[in-house]
């Protein structure tokens, strides 16, 4: 039995990785692979161009402090103060006094947490004890870090708060970002490519508009459906409109073509009449994207006229099947 398998990854410098998948399909076992706190059986893990499986102690002690890690419960020490959360790093790493120090308060400032270093973690909100996680992770100026489902037990807002500070981290440091998640949303939010992983495999792989607007496995349908179903967007429409001779097509709309009348512009070039039955418009990290189900009525080849037209303009257009 295996925990992983046939897992072909590779992660680019500066970008935010998301890997997502159900409980127990292996997110924490890749995840902490990176860093060497699981090995695997067999294959090679290579960070920065050293392969990590072929170190010993000594310089696997050394590589781990160019890789951060957070995780879902923070993992503070509840008996030292949040400054001392911090340093606890540096002073392994047997750094001297004063320069912790100024490490410490420049870290606090970037976490925004500024003026709570001698706080206890048991006086902090859950937000505020991941960005102590946070903190702590960045002291040895690490080259990567390890999200371990690290908004997974906070709110919403405390969540969408943290996922800009990663974002805000990584785009100032330019740090690679791995994080691990069930949540499409966090995938969406920050993520620049996501792989989708299922019983130990990596079932789909590829940039975050692509997976989440065309996604390819069931698995992934699942996760899309998280951030994409809602009980009132049409979808009665969309099982009653459904006339002999009517073309139902998907269009997607991605960046600066959202904001463009290219609908309009299509529809009185080929005169071809069009009800909307479904729609969606969102944000992929920095990117606008919307999607619509339209019914076209056109007869004589006119709806195909008009999917060309979509098509030319550079939309992506996919035509639905009557079931
Ligand atoms: N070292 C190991 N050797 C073999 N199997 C393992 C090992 N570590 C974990 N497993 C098993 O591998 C599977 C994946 O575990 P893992 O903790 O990676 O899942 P996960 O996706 O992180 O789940 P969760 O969302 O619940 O945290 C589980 O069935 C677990 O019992
Ligand atoms: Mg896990």
């Amino acid at each position: 039995m295996h925990a992983l398998r046939n897992v072909d990854l590779s992660i680019q410098k500066g970008e935010i990785f998301g890997i997502i998948g159900h409980s127990g399909a292996g997110k924490s076992t890749l995840l902490q692979m990176i860093n060497m706190l699981e090995k695997p059986s067999s294959g090679e893990v290579i960070v920065d161009g050293v392969d990590m499986t072929r170190l010993g102690s000594g310089k696997l002690q050394e590589m781990r402090r160019s890789i951060g890690m957070i995780f879902q419960h923070f993992n503070l020490l509840s008996s030292a103060t949040v400054e001392d959360n911090i340093a606890f790093p540096l002073r392994l790493a047997k750094q001297p006094r004063d320069a912790i120090a100024r490490r410490v308060e420049e870290l606090l400032g970037l976490v925004g947490l500024s003026g709570h270093g001698r706080k206890y973690p048991s006086q902090l909100s859950g937000g505020q004890k991941q960005r102590v996680g946070i903190a702590r992770a960045l002291a040895t100026n690490p080259k990567v870090l390890l999200c371990d489902e690290a908004t997974s037990a906070l709110d919403p807002q405390t969540t969408n708060a943290i996922l800009s500070l990663l974002l805000d981290i990584n785009r100032k440091l330019g740090i690679t970002i791995v994080l691990i998640t069930h949540e499409m949303h966090v995938i969406r939010s920050i993520c620049d490519r996501v792989a989708v992983i299922d019983g130990g495999e990596i079932v789909e792989m590829g940039p975050v508009a692509d997976v989440f607007l065309k996604p390819q496995h069931r698995t992934t349908r699942e996760f899309v459906a998280q951030v994409t179903d809602n009980p009132d967007d049409g979808t009665d429409a969309l099982r009653s409109a459904n006339a002999a001779g009517r073309l139902r097509i998907r269009v997607t709309f991605i960046g600066e073509q959202t904001y463009e009348p290219v609908l309009y512009e299509t529809m009185r070039e080929t005169s071809v009449p069009f009800v909307i039955l479904q729609g969606t418009v969102s944000r992929l990290k920095d990117t606008p994207y919307g999607q619509l189900v339209l019914e076209l009525q056109g007869e004589n080849g006119g709806a195909e006229q008009a999917i060309d037209k979509l098509r030319s303009l550079g939309l992506d257009v996919e035509v639905i099947r009557n079931e």
